[in-house]
Parts: C-alpha cells; sequence; structure tokens
C-alpha cells in the first residue's frame, strides 16, 4: 500500500431542533460512515466532523412554542442526536456544536479575512417586518406558499415539500409565524457576501468537477447560471453568533446569518479536534495539504450552501481546499411522505434504534441509500430486507458454516487439504468482490457497494450447497469445503465491515480472531487450519412487522 490519503469526511450539522428521522439517516449521516469506515480500514487518515446547528430561526421557533431557551433547545437535542450516533455506531471523530468559544473565533476570523478583502459589504435592504409583534421576520419566522410547488405550508428559508431554497419575499401570500400577521416591508441593513464577484469562477470550478453525482452537479450549475446575486449574512435576531465587535457596527441586534456560520463548522470543528488531540496544528493535513481529498455528505436541500456558497467563501479566504465531492442524497420518502422532523411525520431515529439491531436498521436503511433518485421506504419494506436479505443471505450463511465447524471439526478450523478449481474459484471470487466494492465506495456508490458484497454472500450460498459438506460421505473433502467457506465469510465479513460494524466485530471474534475487524487491512485474511473459533450465536434475529407498532 502507497502513504495514507487524507481524508476529510464532512456531515451536514443537524439543526438541534427536533427529532431525526430516518430520512436523515439515509441521506445525510449513515452514508458518511459507511464511507468513513471503509477509508480508515483501507489505512488513510480519516477525519470526520459535525456537530449541532445551533443557531438560526429553527431554533428559536422551536424555543417559542416550547416555552424555553434556545440553548435550552439546543440542549436537549444535542443529547439526543449524540445517543442516536452512540447506539448506531456513527463513527465521528468529533461530534461537537456550533455554540463553542472556538467555532466563534474561526467564524469571527472567516468574516474579518472576507470583509477585509473586499467580498463582505454593508447594504440595506426591504425585509418583512410583523407590525403586531414590532419585529423583523427572517427566514422561518414567516410561512406562505411555495412558489415553484405551491405547497402552502413552506417556510421562509426554504420548502419542504420541494426542497428549493427560499428568501422569505418568495412566499405567495405570507404570514407571520409568531401573529399570523401580513408582514409589510421595512428597510434594514446588513453585511451581504459578494457572491456576484465569484460568478465565472465558481461556474468554471463546478462546471470541471469530475465523478460528481449529476443531479448535484446539475443543481449547482443551474444555481449559478441564473446569476448569483449578493447575500445578507446577517439577520435582525438576537440568537445567534454576534458580529466582531469592531464591524458590529450596523445597528442593533443583528447577528451572523445561520448558514454563513455552520458551514464554517467542518473548519472550526477540525480545529476543535486538533487542540482536543494536543496537536493544535494537526488539522491542516485536512485543509492545506492539496492532496488531501474533502468529502461534504449531506441531503439535496443543502446542495446550494455546499456546492456553491461555502466554495466562495473558501476561494474568498483563500489557501483552505475546495471540496472533492459533494455527494448529496436525495429523500427518502416513506409511502410517499418526506420525513421531515420540521413537519413531524414519521418516527424518531431512536425510536428505530431502540427496536431493532444497529446493524439490521444499518443494513435496511444503507441498501436503499437515496444517491440518485427519492426511494421510498415503508416498515414493510425494512422488515422485509432484514429478513429476506441480511437475516437469509448472511446471517443463516455465517450460522450454517459455523455450527458445521463446532459440531463436527471440534470448534476449530478444518484443514484445508487439497482444493479443487471451484474451491479456488471461489475465493478469488470474494476477493474480487472486495476490490469492486471498494472501486464502488471510492466512487461514494455506497448502495452498490452493498449489493456487491451480498452478491458475493450468496454465491459462497451456492457453493455450499453445490458442495454439501454435510453429507459425511467423504470427510477430507468436508473440511476442505469448510475451510473454504469460513475463509469465504473471513473476506465478506471485511466487506460488511463499513455497512455493518457491530455484527463483523463479532464474526470476528467468532471466527476466533484478536483485535479489530479491519486491523489487516482491506483484504480477506488466510484462516489457519487449527484455529479454535468462539462460541456460535445467530449474528442477527429476524423481525417481526409488529415490533414497529
Ligand atoms: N442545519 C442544516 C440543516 O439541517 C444543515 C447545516 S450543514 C452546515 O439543513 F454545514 F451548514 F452546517
Ligand atoms: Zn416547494
Amino acid at each position: 500500500m502507497g502513504e495514507p490519503r487524507y481524508i476529510l469526511v464532512g456531515v451536514a450539522w443537524p439543526y438541534a431542533s427536533g427529532s431525526l428521522h430516518l430520512g436523515h439517516l439515509g441521506g445525510a449521516y449513515l452514508p458518511p460512515d459507511v464511507f468513513a469506515r471503509y477509508h480508515r480500514m483501507v489505512g488513510n487518515r480519516v477525519l470526520m466532523v459535525s456537530g449541532s446547528d445551533a443557531h438560526g430561526t429553527p431554533i428559536t421557533v422551536k424555543a417559542d412554542q416550547l416555552g424555553v431557551t434556545p440553548a435550552e433547545v439546543v440542549e436537549r437535542y444535542h443529547a439526543e442526536i449524540v445517543g442516536y450516533w452512540e447506539k448506531l455506531g456513527i463513527s465521528f471523530d468529533l461530534f461537537t456544536t456550533t455554540m463553542t468559544d472556538n467555532h466563534r473565533e474561526v467564524t469571527w476570523d472567516m468574516f474579518r479575512r472576507l470583509e477585509a478583502n473586499g467580498y463582505i459589504v454593508t447594504g440595506t435592504s426591504e425585509q418583512f417586518y410583523d407590525p403586531e409583534a414590532e419585529r423583523f421576520l427572517p427566514d422561518r419566522y414567516v410561512e406562505g406558499t411555495c412558489p415553484h410547488c405551491g405547497y402552502d405550508a413552506a417556510r421562509g428559508d426554504q420548502c419542504d415539500n420541494c426542497g428549493r431554497q427560499l428568501d422569505p419575499v418568495d412566499l405567495i401570500e405570507p404570514r407571520s409565524r409568531i401573529t399570523g400577521a401580513t408582514p409589510v416591508m421595512k428597510e434594514t441593513t446588513h453585511y451581504f457576501l459578494r457572491l456576484s464577484a465569484f460568478q465565472d469562477r465558481i461556474l468554471e470550478w463546478l462546471r470541471t468537477r469530475e465523478g460528481w453525482r449529476r443531479h448535484v452537479q446539475n443543481m449547482a450549475i443551474g444555481f449559478c447560471e441564473e446569476g448569483l446575486q449578493d447575500r445578507a449574512i446577517t439577520r435582525d435576531l438576537t440568537w445567534g453568533i454576534p458580529l466582531p465587535p469592531e464591524l458590529d457596527t450596523i445597528g442593533e441586534g443583528k447577528r451572523i446569518y445561520v448558514w454563513f456560520e455552520a458551514v464554517i463548522g467542518y473548519l472550526s470543528a477540525s480545529k476543535e479536534w486538533a487542540a482536543r488531540q494536543g496537536d493544535p496544528e494537526a488539522w491542516r493535513a485536512w485543509w492545506e495539504n492539496p492532496e488531501a481529498e474533502t468529502y461534504y455528505f449531506i441531503g439535496k436541500d443543502n446542495i446550494v450552501f455546499h456546492a456553491v456558497i461555502w466554495p466562495c467563501q473558501l476561494m474568498g479566504y483563500g489557501g483552505l481546499n475546495l471540496p472533492t465531492n459533494v455527494p448529496a442524497n436525495q429523500y427518502i420518502t416513506f409511502k410517499g411522505a418526506k420525513a421531515s422532523k420540521s413537519m413531524g411525520v414519521g418516527r424518531s431515529i431512536g425510536w428505530y434504534a431502540e427496536r431493532l439491531q444497529p446493524d439490521a436498521l444499518r443494513y435496511a436503511i444503507a441498501s436503499v441509500f437515496p444517491e440518485q433518485n427519492d426511494t421510498d421506504l415503508s416498515d414493510e419494506e425494512l422488515v422485509r430486507r432484514i429478513n429476506e436479505e441480511l437475516v437469509s443471505t448472511w446471517g443463516n450463511l455465517v450460522n450454517r458454516v459455523l455450527t458445521m465447524v463446532a459440531k463436527n471439526h471440534g470448534g476449530r478450523i478444518p484443514a484445508s487439504g487439497v482444493l479443487q478449481p471451484g474451491d479456488v474459484a471461489l475465493l478469488s471470487s470474494i476477493d474480487r468482490a472486495l476490490e469492486e466494492e471498494a472501486e464502488l465506495i471510492e466512487r461514494v456508490e455506497l448502495r452498490a457497494g452493498l449489493r456487491r458484497v451480498m452478491e458475493a454472500a450468496t454465491e459462497v450460498n451456492v457453493y455450499l450447497n453445490a458442495n454439501a459438506p454435510w453429507k459425511a460421505e467423504d470427510p477430507e473433502r468436508a473440511a476442505t469445503v469448510l475451510w473454504v467457506a469460513c475463509n469465504a465469510i473471513n473476506g465478506l465479513k471485511v466487506g460488511f465491515a463499513p455497512y455493518l460494524p457491530f455484527s463483523s466485530q463479532t464474526l470476528h471474534r467468532m471466527l476466533g480472531l484478536q483485535g479489530e475487524v479491519g486491523d489487516d487491512g482491506w483484504v480477506r485474511s488466510r484462516l489457519e487450519p487449527g484455529l479454535e473459533i468462539g462460541p456460535v450465536e445467530p449474528l442477527f434475529e429476524k423481525v417481526e412487522l409488529s415490533q414497529l407498532t
């Protein structure tokens, strides 16, 4: 293997304003974990960061609803969200929040540099104002009808139905979320990010990206071709990061716009991680080294921010790596309705995690990752995927083979004997599957990667049935077949590990091996005859639909 590559895995920062649902898990959080686990196994240096997005109107609107402070909202949901990651093994190197002093400092540094470079300027604009509440109504404080799809509960910042980014003034029949009043226009002063200055550079950059998902590249290019407009990056709010003190000159009650600072979280979290490692400069290996690769895992409603605006911020700052790829997902729909935490449709990740084995849930979600299209999932489909694919193809295979080793071979890996061409062919087919799966994961075709390793498991089942080692007519041949099957499973274990980390580790132990499943790298290691296996238990349980009611 060559030198390790530096891989930065940035994961969308969830608003800590509500529970997350399976749509979020499949759209934004499980894919980066699969990707990061694969790269760690290969031996690359992965830094996977994210955190709770603590600012903006999603948080304050929720605080108003619950009658608590915004900080209390963040505390409550941050704890809940961290609990999901622990239960499901989402392996962040750091999952922090945007409320840290470090994040404020890094945000100010970028604000100051962009201002000094002439990319941030002041300006005035007309904004919605609630005449009854006597306050401005930024972003989610306004609701109305989406001008694109006609959805009647679109919010000022985005439409949850069609996923389009909106500006409050785009809404048809706008109403104040505070009083229900029809907003009036009122002039206010803000700082603006001069996106227009990046128009040519960003388009050129976007058009020359290779290996991006078509829908991502198209949406980003389309957004730029409409003409990049300068954007207000401050808001009339009392919750959020204040302006750098020396630039806090545009009136009372201004805060930095949540989207300007949340994306800076990727950088600030990398610095926080480095400081916690006791090596405060360590972040530079992922941000300043031009060989390092950066991947942002997000849902499609975040594409413009990560593929256009954040790259503009980075270009304006200078010296920091632009995204290598932004493998945004489409939506997972549940019988047609998008699972959105703001609409309260669907059940939380925690709800499912309490009822299913973590790897069973991970399997079912990974097998429908919405990489190219919106993908529908129902509880019935979830249960079917677990029982008819995971349990019957992979779980039963492991169980069959290891039970025979325990019963017929005294719990030791049998002697390999003389391999026949079919035996050798099966093992090379497993090796090929690992190589092809690796190529798919490298291209962030994670759903296909899982399918590839599952196909290889099916081949082992076919091999076993054809060679029937349970028929003891020729004990030596039976031993060879079982040795081959054990070695095949040991290879499949590697291929499944990024998707199914818990059960792959259990299998690693069951095979009598020490250490961690990825210790040998992305290869099938040879199991030596005589190795004593551990106690055999089923890797997965079958699931009943009634468990999900
Ligand atoms: N909080 C945003 C959302 O849930 C995502 C922010 S991603 C970030 O849509 F990078 F900006 F933090
Ligand atoms: Zn819409």
